[in-house]
């Protein structure tokens, strides 16, 4: 009696698998069959018993290959890998369908396959899924809703593709989402609110892309971010308030972008920021207070860049930059001996850490008119004629410069924006600019002493229109007069 039972048990049990389409011949794990397109080598043989499956594509591998039924048999499957030889073609999609079979699924890896994109829904009822890396896939295209509805997914690496542009919602209802690795692809556009709903990502990798512009929308909702990378990307441009959607970010690295323009709040409100890298880029000067916003900097790499000054207010507002561990690198810029380096010396002997000081030491500026470099330590400000301001609304420069030939005057000016906030620009006169002093200079071989540079006229269509700005007392250096003293 009992092998017959044995019998009609297995025969209801193949009418159903039959019923539902499924072959159970299909054995996925550990077996290569002739013409079967793709290896699976299984941590357990028995039906149902495999937690971990790594799959390697042999031959081009269509949605209906009976190979995918083999997943019905892995009801507790756990992990899987599917890899392709590189640029083979051989796996053209997400197995979509496959996965409505492994309903446990917590990790997928699809690396080196031809997917050119993802559809909406990919993966889809995978409620228990975590972690999904897809890996020099050639995607290009992410659909709406590719990426969605996985209540547990904590990790989404998309690296080493050819995705150019973030479109609204491709990534919807991913509420554990922490890491977001979206590095070497050819992303070119962000849409603003991208990240909207991802208020739990701590992580958003995107270096080596394209990225030219991002707005203060583009990482809007981004209320857990700590670490934001955009390496090697193509930033043009930080307007104000471009990551004020990342208020909790600790380091944000920009090196290596194509940055020559820091609006003077675009860093604004990231008060947790410790580490700054702005290093590789093309900045020639940093607008007034431009680090107010983050005063917890301890880490500010400011190198190889073409920077003519760090003024003293970029120091000061980095309120930790007499603490235990602050470091600021500002190796291999442009530096200008002047008044703007007047604060060098008193840093380097209030710095605790001792590659800063060393750094301060090391610090080095060219003297423009004899074109020699310096240590900035051995620079005598008092031949700079640093001049201080007045509170008034002119500025009157009493250079009792005896036989100027020519003036060059460099001002910093700081006004006001819509907040209240303050903000300066350096601004370098041409001769041209420069009407009513240039006026007054004497010709090349009049011996006439210069006795009094007059007042710099406010002029409302100058792009040096400096007087709106002159009427606050606090701030220092605004004005240098460099000589050259005809011989
Ligand atoms: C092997 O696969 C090819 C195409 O994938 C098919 O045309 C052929 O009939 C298959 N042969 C066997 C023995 O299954
Ligand atoms: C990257 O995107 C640009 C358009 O932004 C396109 O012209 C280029 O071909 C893309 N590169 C690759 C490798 O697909
Ligand atoms: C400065 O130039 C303005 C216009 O060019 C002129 O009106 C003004 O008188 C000049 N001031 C002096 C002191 O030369």
């Amino acid at each position: 009696m009992m092998p017959n039972y044995l019998g009609l048990v297995s025969g209801v049990i193949s009418l159903v698998l039959w019923s539902q389409g499924v072959t159970s011949h299909v054995v996925l794990c550990n077996t290569l069959t002739a013409n079967q397109s793709m290896y699976c080598s299984c941590d357990l043989d028995g039906v149902d018993e495999a937690r971990r499956i790594s799959c390697f594509v042999i031959n081009p591998l269509k949605p209906d290959d009976e190979v995918w039924k083999g997943f019905a048999r892995q009801s507790e499957l756990t992990s899987l890998t599917i890899t392709s030889q590189p640029a083979s073609s051989s796996l053209e999609f997400v197995p979509t369908e496959a996965f409505l079979r492994t309903p446990r699924l917590q990790e997928l890896n699809i690396k080196q396959c031809s997917i050119s994109e993802l559809p909406t829904n990919s993966f889809v009822h995978l409620e228990h899924l975590s972690r999904i890396a897809l890996e020099n896939d050639e995607i290009r295209n992410l659909r709406k809703h590719a990426v969605s509805h996985l209540p547990r997914l904590t990790s989404l690496v998309i690296s080493d593709n050819l995705i150019e542009a973030l479109r609204a919602e491709a990534l919807f209802d991913l509420p554990r989402l922490t890491f977001l690795v979206l590095d070497r692809n050819n992303i070119s556009w962000i849409d603003d609110n991208f990240f909207l709903h991802l208020s739990n990502l701590m992580e958003l990798e995107l270096w080596n892309n394209k990225i030219q512009h991002i707005t203060p929308y583009t990482f809007n909702g981004l209320k857990s971010l700590r670490r934001l990378d955009l390496y090697k990307n193509r930033l043009i441009k930080l307007d104000n308030y471009v990551f004020s959607g990342a208020p909790r970010l600790h380091e944000l690295d920009l090196k290596e972008n194509r940055i020559s323009e820091i609006a003077p709040n675009a860093f604004h409100g990231l008060f947790s920021l410790t580490s700054l890298h702005l290093n590789r880029n093309r900045l020639r000067m940093l607008p007034a207070h431009v680090f107010r916003g983050t005063p917890n900097v301890m880490m500010l790499e400011l190198s190889n860049n073409r920077l003519e000054s760090i003024q003293r207010n970029v120091i000061e507002d980095l309120s930790r930059a007499t603490d235990d561990h602050f470091i600021m690198y500002f190796r291999n810029n442009q530096l200008k001996c002047d008044c703007r380096l007047n604060w060098v010396e008193e840093y380097a002997s209030l710095a605790k850490y001792l590659i800063f000081k060393k750094e301060l030491h090391q610090m080095q500026c060219t003297q423009e008119n004899i074109r020699v470099t310096k240590r900035v330590l051995d620079i005598n400000f008092d031949d700079f004629r640093c001049l201080e301001t007045s509170t008034s609304s002119s500025v009157t420069f009493k250079a009792s410069v005896q036989r100027a030939n020519a003036i060059e005057i460099h001002l910093y000016k700081r006004t006001e924006d819509g907040e209240n906030s303050l903000f300066e620009a350096t601004v370098s006169t041409s001769s041209e600019n420069l009407k009513n002093v240039s006026n007054m200079q004497p010709h090349v071989n009049s011996h006439r002493p210069l006795e009094l540079v007059p007042s710099i006229e406010r002029n409302e269509n100058s792009a040096w229109c400096v007087f709106p700005v002159f009427h606050r007392t606090i701030f220092t250096s605004i004005a240098l007069v460099f000589q050259k003293i005809m011989i």
